[in-house]
């Protein structure tokens, strides 16, 4: 699946965004390795704190159905991700991540790139 068909999948996910108060719409879509793409969408609450972003509910999903870290090799979302997504996709040890940028231009980049020398639970 090249980037693009990925990030469609993602534009797709986005129509069905729950975002009544910011009235932004972001959608995710990750591949799998076993070939699955599992698309999310950001989710919003009236408390605002409690919104879920489009990644994570794309990752959480893919987590539901019982894919783990390494499982996952790529995802293309329709923003650029935020930072604590950019710790989720750490996590999750994404290969490649792509997204949108506000000129519509399409960046990849590797999940560390996004968080070089990111924060881990210490060895134990
Ligand atoms: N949002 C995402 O879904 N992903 C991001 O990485 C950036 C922000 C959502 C959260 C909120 O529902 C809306 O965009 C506006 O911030």
């Amino acid at each position: 699946m090249t980037p693009d068909e990925l990030l469609a999948r993602a534009d797709a996910a986005a129509a069905n965004a729950y975002a009544p108060y910011s009235n932004y719409q972001v959608g995710a879509a990750v591949l799998a390795r076993d070939g699955r793409v599992i698309a999310g969408a950001n989710v919003e609450n009236a408390a605002y704190p409690l919104g879920v972003c489009a990644e994570r509910s794309a990752i959480a999903r893919a987590a539901s159905e019982g894919l783990r870290p390494g499982d996952l090799e790529a995802v293309a979302i329709t923003a650029s991700p935020c930072g604590g997504c950019r710790q989720w996709l750490h996590e999750w040890r994404f290969e490649r991540v792509h997204f949108r940028r506000a000129d519509g231009t399409v960046a990849t980049y590797a999940a560390d790139e996004l968080l070089p020398e990111t924060w881990d639970l210490p060895e134990g």
